[in-house]
């Protein structure tokens, strides 16, 4: 890799090239017997100007790539925010799962998947490069790359209503009607998701089945109809 002194001494001689080039253009202008010689060096210097302008467009799309979180970014973001949130439902016992109990844990995980939402609705009408960047920047996201982002969420936020509705004495219907937004939630998360990396790397609900199999059971006792359309349960 070329330090930054490398660079720095490659454009200082680049420049001293422009620079020595440039005023050779007048010269040959007074000097009559050289100048069909040295007119040949001044063409290079010509096209030369719009090699800068080039140089401005990939700034501009670094800039873009700031301002939209990618795809990838936004689903590790979502995690590492869910986490601490999904783990509070995993500490309700059957004494404590009541409406009062569950609603704010419930409310807290709506809202951090609703911020997701907002974000990757923010991407929609962005090349696919910024889209499908990984999160390093290194690469692309493939299909199942996609897949396993969704997956590893809904296994984090699905495992944690299962086990409320796996507890003892549970009243399943409180459960039910206090984790409806978050179905409704997980519903539009998908749907941004399928518009969003459908069109670029084709169906990622189709990819992404396989790997919630597990969760079938409670997303079907969820009963949220948008979600179990979107998911063809
Ligand atoms: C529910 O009770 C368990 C066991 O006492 C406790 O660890 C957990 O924090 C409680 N959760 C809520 C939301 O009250």
């Amino acid at each position: 890799m070329p330090s930054f002194a490398s660079i720095a001494t490659f454009a200082t001689l680049a420049l001293g090239a422009l620079v020595s080039a440039a005023p050779a253009a007048p010269t040959p202008n007074v000097g009559v017997p050289t100048a069909p010689v040295s007119t040949p060096s001044v063409p290079p210097v010509a096209p030369a100007p719009p090699a800068p302008t080039p140089s401005v467009p990939p700034m501009s799309s670094f800039e873009q790539r700031d301002d939209v979180k990618s795809f990838a970014a936004i689903f590790v973001e979502l995690q590492v925010s869910l986490v601490p949130v999904v783990a509070e439902l995993n500490y309700i016992v059957t004494d404590n799962c009541t409406s009062d109990a569950l609603t704010p844990i419930i409310t807290d995980v709506t809202n951090v998947i609703s911020a997701a939402v907002t974000d990757l609705n923010a991407l929609v009408g962005q090349s696919a490069a910024v889209i499908l960047v990984n999160v390093d920047g290194t690469a692309q996201l493939a299909l199942a790359d996609v897949a396993k982002l969704v997956a590893d969420v809904l296994n984090l936020v699905f495992s944690a209503v299962g086990h409320v509705l796996g507890l003892a004495n549970v009243d399943i219907s409180v459960v039910v009607s206090v984790c409806a937004p978050l179905g409704e939630i997980i519903a539009s998360l998908l749907n941004v998701v399928v518009s969003l990396v459908g069109a670029l790397l084709g169906d990622v609900l189709g990819a992404l089945l396989p790997l919630i199999g597990g969760l079938t059971n409670v997303i079907v006792n969820l009963n949220v109809a948008t979600l179990l359309s979107i998911l063809n349960l």
